[in-house]
């Protein structure tokens, strides 16, 4: 028998795999509109504990165009969660009437849980402001559909980038593919330092923090400061910290909403404090071929004015969701092979008794049946196996 994949992380594919799984999501793309119910007999569990659109319809459509069924829960209150049924119970029961659960979740690590208790694969449909590994697959076949590549480009991540879960997969996938990211926050709401960490790990490089300058109109002026994760700070035109949008040519800029469903009430008062992108925003010469992405929904982050010029990419990045579910489901069903290296997977460890004290982290709700284990790349960093926050 084989072992059970699981996509948890998109540390759990290699870039070699998410290769060969764009290839099948062509080949998908394709059949799209064909009965070939090469998965009848498949049945997969939706599990959402949160609401969706996208991501719980493109893999509840991608499992009926492959011809398998699908059975749904999409309302926390009106299942046994509850009345306090633990989530690693729950996982064992559904798994016990599907062969693949998709899992969405409010707490960090939830994913991780589900895939340890449960004998089928599991799939991470987001959990909590941690991770979004198959949105991030989309982002990526986006940008290999309009950039042709996915290394050597120049991305900006804009807006919430703290609990927008999709920047967090979507940066660690870039810089992994070679890409540079420039990452310009909402203020206070920059990437997680266990992110950041990585991001400077994975370029061999410190953080550098930067001042990008526009003397045109974007940042009327202002200037906004900004983190740059990249392996040549030369190659963005950087003077004294320094970074002039003028010189700047951006492939694709991609734009996430504050998610003010998981600001803490302390936070909950917080401005959008960027300026929207819209017409006058893509008018600047460094966005003059760069795309522009969005996981969506959108709130006022992007002006509908700028739905139809052809730069504006978020809707059709939302229907590649199909194709690319399709590619995934049918890999982690046995369907389709790849054949080439594969991710290496992270050792986790016991490690003295101390808990995770993320009050985010699935740990803390789930309560003490679950063991907590860590997982380093570096020696004096452990992070906690669920939600990757330093122990
Ligand atoms: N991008 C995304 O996750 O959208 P939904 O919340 O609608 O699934």
């Amino acid at each position: 028998m084989t072992e059970k994949r699981d996509f948890i992380s998109i540390d759990d594919f290699s870039n070699e795999e998410i290769e060969v799984l764009f290839v099948i999501a062509d080949k998908m793309n394709q059949l799209l509109h064909r009965s070939h119910g090469v998965l009848a007999g498949h049945l997969m569990g939706s599990l959402f504990l949160e609401p969706s659109t996208r991501t719980r319809l493109s893999f509840e459509a991608a499992m009926n165009r492959l011809g398998g069924r699908v059975i749904t829960m999409s309302d926390a209150a009106a299942s046994s969660f509850s009345k306090g049924e633990s989530l690693a119970d729950s996982v064992r029961i559904v798994s016990s009437y599907t062969d693949l659960i998709v899992l969405r979740h409010p707490q960090a690590g939830a994913a991780r849980l589900a895939a340890e208790y449960a004998p089928v694969p599991v799939i991470n449909a987001g959990d909590g402001g941690h991770e979004h590994p198959t949105q991030t697959l989309c982002d990526l076949y986006a940008l290999r559909q309009t950039k042709g590549r996915l290394g050597g480009l120049k991305v900006i991540l804009y807006g919430d980038l703290k609990y927008g879960r999709t920047t967090h997969s979507l940066a660690l996938a870039l810089v992994r593919f070679g890409t540079d990211v420039l990452c310009i926050a909402e203020p206070g709401l920059e990437l997680p330092a266990y992110v950041r960490e990585r991001l400077c790990a994975m370029t061999g490089t410190v953080e550098q923090g930067i001042r990008v300058v526009d003397e045109n109109s974007v940042f009327s002026g202002k200037e906004r400061q900004a983190l740059l994760y990249c392996r040549d700070p030369q190659a963005w035109g950087i003077e004294d910290d320094r970074l002039k949008l003028d010189g700047v040519h951006c492939d694709a800029i991609y734009v996430t909403r504050l998610q003010r469903e998981r600001l803490p009430k302390s936070e909950t008062t917080l401005a959008q404090a960027l300026p929207p992108i819209d017409a006058r925003f893509l008018a600047h010469d460094a966005f003059v071929d760069a795309v522009v992405l969005h996981p969506l929904p959108r709130v006022d982050e992007i002006a509908h004015e700028i739905d139809g010029d052809p730069r504006s990419f978020y809707f059709r990045q939302a229907a590649l969701g199909v194709p690319v579910r399709m590619a995934l489901i049918s890999f982690l069903l046995g369907h389709e092979m790849m054949r080439v290296e594969r991710a290496k997977p992270r050792i986790f460890e016991e490690r003295g008794k101390k808990r995770c004290q993320n009050p985010n982290c699935v740990i803390v709700s789930e309560g003490e049946y679950l063991l907590q284990r860590v997982w380093s790349d570096q020696e004096d960093a452990w992070h906690c196996i669920f939600c990757d926050e330093v122990l």
